[in-house]
């Protein structure tokens, strides 16, 4: 039995840390693509209208795995729509999962990521990790937009207790599976 990530990634975070993460617990992956192609105006009106964007089938084999790994990035406190949609549409199959972002950060976030997981899902989410840029980048750096992670970025946010949990109870269950 293996991993499976499935990630969305806008700007470039959250593909880098989903293959970064993919070669630390041996998963597969694959990433969620849509049909139209979006920018920032596109994430403006899904945020402001709570929609659901179409997105490319993915043909997931779900018996082969044990877990779930979905990545994307926050966008005003939501998890980004397409993964939204994803979650939605795979609410029957994702039973054992877990959620990771790598998102900016903001003051309860993590209780906003959970009930919205909530609503979606059928099932409650393993494990939620969020990797903050806000806990490396200065306010001035903030200030210039989107911040784009660099592999060193990585190793420090890697270094966090609860991905160590996390690498921990995936690695061993699926030595053990
Ligand atoms: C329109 C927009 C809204 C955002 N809102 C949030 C937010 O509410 N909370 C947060 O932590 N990060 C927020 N971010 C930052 C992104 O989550 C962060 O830049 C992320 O790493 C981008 O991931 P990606 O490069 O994989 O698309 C926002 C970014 C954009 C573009």
């Amino acid at each position: 039995m293996k991993t499976l990530i499935v990630y969305f990634s806008f700007s470039g975070n959250n593909e880098l840390l989903a293959k970064d993460v993919a070669k630390d617990l041996e998963a597969d992956l694959l990433q969620i693509t849509e049909p139209k192609k979006r920018g920032i105006f596109r994430i403006m009106l899904d945020m402001l209208f709570n929609r659901f964007p179409k997105i490319n089938e993915l043909n997931i084999l779900w018996d082969e795995y044990h877990h779930i790994v979905l990545m994307a990035p926050i966008w005003n406190y939501i998890i980004a729509h397409p993964m939204k949609t994803f979650i939605k549409k795979s609410k029957e199959d994702l039973k054992n999962y877990s959620f990771i972002t790598l998102c900016s950060g903001r003051d309860t976030q993590k209780e906003k990521i959970a009930a919205q997981l909530e609503k979606l899902a059928r099932y409650e989410p393993k494990v939620i990790i969020e990797f903050e840029t806000r806990t490396f980048i200065t306010p001035e750096q903030e200030s210039k937009g989107a911040y784009k992670v660099t592999q060193e970025d990585l190793t420090r946010l890697k270094k966090a207790d609860a991905y160590h949990n996390f690498l921990e109870t995936y690695i061993t269950k699926k030595e053990t599976a």
